[in-house]
């Protein structure tokens, strides 16, 4: 087993894949599959790692958990306890914050096309800061917080034409990035703002991408941001108080992929900040993170059945195994071909045979959840386990082929509790007129 790649409860115990303590065999058989579980220990020891990296760097530091990579309630309230602050991008995820209780001036409101209800949700429930995206949403907001007596703390999305070594798809900081003002736009926003009693510049903000291992592009985002900010203090006399350059930071799913080290992200943003400042004699703001896929990937793992096999390629060479799951439950491989590693949770122990391919149950070709996955032969009825899916699986998953999206467990110390049930029929029909 890849120790970087699965929660560090992991264990094989005769033949049989156990995460926090409970049997994924035992898990299967009470709760079905499609099964994804959540590893509390792993969870909670990445929120924790994250806090004493950035501790330990004696700046003041905001952990925010970007809520897109998962989000259910229990998830939010675990976010809350570890005293992180949280990301939302819809009116439904700010829902979800505030129903865990957690302090919405930890809450940061993103999203490059807001609506109006988002924004007023947000303005009514005093979030901590709205990101916003592009001018017209400065004035939307302008026009919403008119006349109310505590202005509403804002950061300025910033797109810093930064190009990470990522997959396009998941690349935000490039010049023709969808995201963020340009930083020719940085006046007109700057004037609207200070014409605008009702909003209050806080700090100014950069998300260059996701499953980024380089440190060099996110030094270079916080750099832009720096100077962004000199730009404000000279020609606008606006000392911005919050600079976050986004999240991003890579996680290994498979085992040539490295795992970052949290201590040198911390310390190589803690140094670019601080020398920043001192070469534009500007007081160090806080530093604001936020970490997704780096809190919630590895604590994820996801349980298929095998449903049966094919030989494909050519001589027929290859094996698929069908599995009960596929694109509607974890789109990464088919949206970006993401790479995955995965065991045969009933029988863990066994020696590898040939490479086999893992195919979706989904009604596209491109519905391949692995390739080339090194697997004990299996047959119809085995567990396969997929490791590192706890983050850009479920919430992002869908109901194609009108199918119920799965339940998710949470673990630790030998108990499973449901904290999102299946879907069913019931739930697929409720819409239908
Ligand atoms: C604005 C913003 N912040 C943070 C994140 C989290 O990124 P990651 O999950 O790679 O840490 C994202 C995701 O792409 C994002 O768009």
């Amino acid at each position: 087993m890849q120790k970087q790649i699965w929660p560090i409860t992991s264990a094989i115990h005769n033949g049989h894949l156990h995460i926090g303590g409970c049997d994924t065999v035992a898990l299967a058989a009470a709760h079905g599959t499609p099964l994804y579980v959540l590893d509390e220990a792993t969870l909670r020891g990445a929120m924790r790692t994250y806090r004493a990296a950035f501790d330990a760097t004696g700046l003041a530091v905001g952990i925010h958990y970007a809520s897109k990579a998962l989000l259910n309630l229990a998830l939010a309230k675990i976010v809350a306890q570890e005293d992180l602050g949280l990301d939302v991008v819809s009116g439904t995820e700010l829902l979800v914050a505030q129903r865990a209780g957690m302090p919405m001036d930890r809450v940061h409101m993103h999203g490059n096309a807001k609506s109006q209800a988002e924004l007023q949700r947000a303005l009514d429930w005093g979030v901590g800061a709205v990101v916003v995206d592009n001018l017209d949403e400065l004035a939307h907001l302008a026009a919403l917080s008119a006349g109310r007596p505590q202005p509403q703390g804002i950061l300025l999305r910033l797109a810093p034409s930064i190009d990470a070594d990522t997959h396009a798809h998941i690349a935000t900081g490039g010049s023709g990035s969808k995201f963020g003002l340009s930083l020719t736009a940085l006046d007109a926003a700057a004037k609207h703002i200070l014409a605008t009693p009702s909003l209050r510049l806080d700090g100014l903000h950069a998300h260059i991408g996701s499953q980024i291992f380089a440190l060099e592009p996110l030094r270079t985002t916080l750099k832009v941001l720096v100077a962004a900010a000199a730009y404000l203090h000279t020609n606008y006399q606006i000392t911005v108080r919050e600079l976050s350059p986004g999240g991003g930071l890579g996680v290994p799913y498979t085992s040539d992929q490295p795992q970052p080290d949290l201590g040198e992200y911390a310390t190589a943003l803690a140094q670019t900040l601080r020398t920043g400042c001192a070469a534009h004699n500007l007081p160090v703001p806080r530093l604001t993170i936020e970490p997704g896929r780096s809190i919630v990937a590895r604590a994820g793992v996801a349980l298929y059945r095998v449903m049966g096999r094919k030989m494909h390629g050519e001589g027929e060479a290859v094996q698929y195994l069908h599995v009960d799951g596929g694109m509607a439950d974890n789109l990464r491989p088919a949206l970006y071909g993401a790479r995955y590693s995965a065991m045969l949770a009933n029988n863990a122990a066994a020696p590898a045979g040939p490479p086999v391919d893992v195919a979706g149950r989904y009604c596209e070709a491109g519905d391949v959840l692995l390739r080339g996955a090194s697997l004990p032969p299996a047959t119809p009825g085995d567990l396969l386990a997929v490791a590192t899916s706890g983050a850009y699986t479920l919430s992002m998953a869908s109901n194609y082929n009108l199918t119920p999206r799965p339940a998710l467990l949470l673990v630790a110390d030998g108990q499973a509790q449901v904290i999102q049930r299946r879907e069913n029929e019931t739930d697929l029909l409720a819409r239908d007129a």
